[in-house]
């Protein structure tokens, strides 16, 4: 059996996010990560946990429009901004629109600016909501990961979600489902 960590991400962050996640997960064999165009019904199927994380837009999921901006925002910065391959691909919310029927474990995170959530909005309440809708159980709350004003992850956060990941990783193996 294997997990799946589901990403959207405009200039890597929430990838990175993703990957620090997944590496909790087991061997390569046991985890798959994936942007959302490349996540089937068939991949997640046989999935034992689902985790599921993308960037914070206008307070909540991306839209095509926060998309293309992020697009726009990259050309504009000089390179200091790069766009992840998965930028050009599907956003969470049109592909969490089109699941149906799952009854499995999964988990939320988003990527955000660093402040406080009722200011910043977080993508991951969002995303929960709908994979609830859509008939999985939530096996931890959702979690945030921050990145700064310039849209570059503050420092100690690919270890925070390394701990996220061992934290979902263990507390599957208690109920006895190995993530
Ligand atoms: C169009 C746009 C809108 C954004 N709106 C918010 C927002 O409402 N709240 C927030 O915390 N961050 C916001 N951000 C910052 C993103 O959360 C940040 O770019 C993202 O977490 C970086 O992840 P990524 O590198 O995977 O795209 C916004 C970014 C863009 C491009």
């Amino acid at each position: 059996m294997y997990s799946v960590v589901v990403y959207e991400s405009m200039f890597g962050n929430t990838h990175l996010i993703a990957q620090a996640i997944a590496n909790e997960f087991g061997t390569p064999e046991q985890v798959f990560v994936v942007p959302a165009d490349e996540a089937s019904p068939a991949l997640l199927e046989g999935a034992r946990l689902l985790v599921v994380g993308g960037p914070t837009h206008a307070h909540s999921m991306s839209r095509a429009s926060t998309r293309q901006a992020a697009i726009d925002a990259a050309r504009k910065s000089h390179g200091d901004l790069d766009l992840d391959p998965a930028a050009a691909g599907l956003g969470l919310r049109d592909w969490l629109g089109s699941l149906s029927g799952f009854t499995g474990k999964a988990a939320a995170f988003d990527t955000r600016v660093n402040g406080l959530a009722f200011l910043t909005g977080h993508a991951s309440k969002a995303i929960s909501r709908e994979l609830k809708r859509h008939g999985f159980r939530l096996a931890a709350p959702p979690e945030s990961f921050r990145v700064d004003r310039n849209n570059h992850l503050v420092d100690g956060e690919e270890e925070r979600a390394a701990a996220w990941g061992r934290v979902l990783a263990e507390s599957m193996a208690e109920k006895g489902i190995s993530a």
